[in-house]
């Protein structure tokens, strides 16, 4: 796949194939919704934030939204649902009625195993997937019916490559400032700031076949950011990486956000990452959010009602709420397309 495909993906494209029109399930089980309170963990990393602002200022507000109910959040998804139906095997029910609220301004990390549904959720959110059951609003606009006013919104960095190894760092930025209609006479500078944005500068006209792992994810960060979305979404942003590349992606998504308030929501299995860059967490299992807060929140929720965990980790907090450990994966026919996928990602950035 060619990067302007998948730039096409990642912005326009909708796969409206294999939707099913299953009833709205309420998910009842552990879910509550916590107030919001900033971790303070955050990492203090300011040094691109005069860049980042010039590069992202997040596009001006739209006008008012016919159906905006609900704009002061980023996020709403009520009563989610996705099937995907094989030809030979039976139908997965990916997200089973999934209730969430991303707040405007926070970092909401969405955590799980091997075939949770979080990409399935995250590729609803961005209108990559039709909604067949249950709402979802981004800033107010209902996704199923003012899904281009969704688009102009969304930064999209998917699970699987985006950046195409044949072009340079600065030639992949321009293809999605292209792609996303950034002004012609501004895109030479937004390219260059949102390079700067993600300390590539140096590297921005070699070619991203010769970049590291760590590189490449920066580098789909800042084709992300250079339309100046209002809402990321980032699916595994750190998967495959060592940890010097892993805290140095977040570091970038943490100074832009700083210096934007922009709206994260992000896909990751890594307990530690979530616990210190997401304001709010929620737990996602067998298509159900399990459990919704803070990592503190969560925390001493388990503490309350399971004395044998004095002091949980975001591990004993998952096993607490889903009944089983976060490295199992979903025992489906599902799993080889799962490990498949994750390899595929794993080794294109590693
Ligand atoms: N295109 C597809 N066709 C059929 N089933 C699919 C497809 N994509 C995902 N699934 C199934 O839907 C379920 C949820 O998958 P999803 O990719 O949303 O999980 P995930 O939480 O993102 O997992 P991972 O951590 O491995 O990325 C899994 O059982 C998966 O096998
Ligand atoms: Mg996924």
């Amino acid at each position: 796949m060619t990067s302007t495909e998948n730039a096409t993906n990642a912005s326009h494209a909708t796969n409206a194939s294999h939707a099913t029109n299953g009833s709205h399930a309420t998910n009842g089980s552990h879910a509550t919704n916590g107030s919001h309170a900033t971790n303070g963990s955050h990492a203090a990393n300011t040094s691109h934030a005069a860049t980042v602002t010039a590069a992202v200022s997040p596009t001006a507000a739209p006008g008012p939204a016919p159906d905006a109910g609900a704009s002061s959040e980023a996020v709403v998804c009520r009563g989610l649902e996705y099937s995907f139906h094989g030809r030979r095997s039976k139908s997965t029910k990916a997200v089973d009625g999934v209730d969430l609220i991303v707040r405007t301004g926070e970092v909401f990390g969405l955590l799980g195993p091997n075939g949770a549904g979080k990409t399935t959720t995250i590729r609803a959110i961005t209108t990559l997937l039709p909604v067949p059951s249950g709402m979802v609003q981004v800033f107010g606009y209902d996704t199923a019916r003012r899904r281009m006013e969704v688009r102009r919104l969304l930064g999209y960095v998917p699970q699987q490559l985006s950046a195409e190894a044949g072009l340079t760092g600065r030639e992949n930025v321009a293809l999605f400032a292209r792609v996303f209609d950034v002004p012609h006479a501004e895109r030479a500078e937004r390219v260059a700031q949102a390079l700067a944005a993600v300390d590539l500068t140096e590297a921005a006209d070699r070619m991203c076949g010769t970049y590291s792992g760590g590189m490449v994810r920066r580098l789909e960060l800042a084709q992300a950011l250079v339309s100046a979305p209002r809402l990321l979404v980032l699916d595994e942003p750190t998967i495959g990486l060592d940890p010097i590349a892993r805290t140095s992606v977040w570091e970038c998504i943490d100074a832009v956000r700083r210096a934007t308030g922009m709206t994260v929501l992000v896909t990751t299995h890594y307990m530690d990452e979530a616990d210190q860059y997401c304001d709010r967490l929620g737990l996602m299992d067998r298509g159900k959010i399990r459990a919704l807060g803070t990592p503190e929140e969560l925390k001493s929720w388990v503490r309350e009602q399971a004395p044998e965990h004095p002091d949980p980790s975001l591990d004993d907090v998952f096993r607490h709420f889903a009944g089983r450990d976060l490295a199992r994966g979903q025992a489906s026919e599902g799993d080889f397309r799962d490990v498949r996928r994750t390899r595929r990602t794993a080794s294109r950035v590693g």
